[in-house]
């Protein structure tokens, strides 16, 4: 499995032979904008964690050039298959089986409205068990105890947590997060685009590894392999 870094919450998963795109966050994100071309994106899925603009901003576009299908709540989904996009809506505690691997709809606690104020149901992250590693991508959340149940199903070889703060988690909870979820590689997200989730990076290892963890955090569009 393959994972490369878009900025935000933005991901491109190469898995199975297919391309997962998650929250499309490009053409807003001032770190992003220049680096990444979103009409040269190819997806054969886009995972949408939640509605905000933050993580949907270049949903509707890329799914229009590729065909692709948008994989959210079902609230989400109805808006974009409204528009003619092809959608798999799920919610939470569901699963199904993809023809890349297993996607599981899970918890988190954030709020999600679009842009226009639409109701963007309720927020969510996934679970995603591809032939060999299993991801867990928690959106925009809280730390919450519901991350307990995710070890009690899956083990998890990766936790892509946000960690900016204020509007989610920040380092200190994602380290207990990563407990909660027993998997010490996290992948950090959701940090650095504006003011409010700025963080030290240098600090934010350290405190990772202070706890025998390691955090990774990628520049706009580095790739890891898992
Ligand atoms: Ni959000
Ligand atoms: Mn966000």
């Amino acid at each position: 499995m393959k994972i490369t870094f878009y900025g935000q919450n933005t991901l491109l998963i190469e898995v199975s032979g297919k391309n997962i795109l998650v929250d499309p966050f490009i053409t807003g994100n001032p770190l992003a904008k220049d680096k990444v071309v979103v009409d040269e994106i190819k997806a054969d899925y886009i995972l949408l964690t939640h509605a905000h603009q933050d993580h949907v901003l270049d949903a509707e576009v890329i799914a229009k050039n590729n065909k692709a299908t948008i994989v959210s709540n079902y609230e989400i989904a109805m808006y974009y298959q409204s528009r003619g996009i092809d959608v798999h809506p799920m919610n939470h505690g569901g699963s199904w089986s993809f023809d890349f691997g297993e996607v599981k709809y899970v918890n988190a606690v954030h709020t999600s409205s679009f842009a226009d104020g639409t109701y963007g149901g309720q927020p969510g992250g996934f679970v995603l068990k591809g032939a060999d590693k299993t991801i867990y991508i928690a959106g925009d959340t809280a730390l919450t105890m519901d991350m307990k149940l995710i070890p009690l199903s899956f083990s998890i070889d990766l936790a892509i947590l946000p960690i900016g703060d204020n509007f989610t988690m920040g380092v200190d909870d994602a380290i207990i997060a990563s407990d909660f979820v027993a998997c010490n590689k996290v992948l950090g997200v959701h940090y650095d685009t504006f003011g409010y989730i700025e963080i030290d990076h240098d600090s934010a290892k350290q405190k990772f590894s202070d706890k025998n963890k390691d955090l990774v955090l990628l520049d706009i569009a580095q790739s890891i392999e898992i």
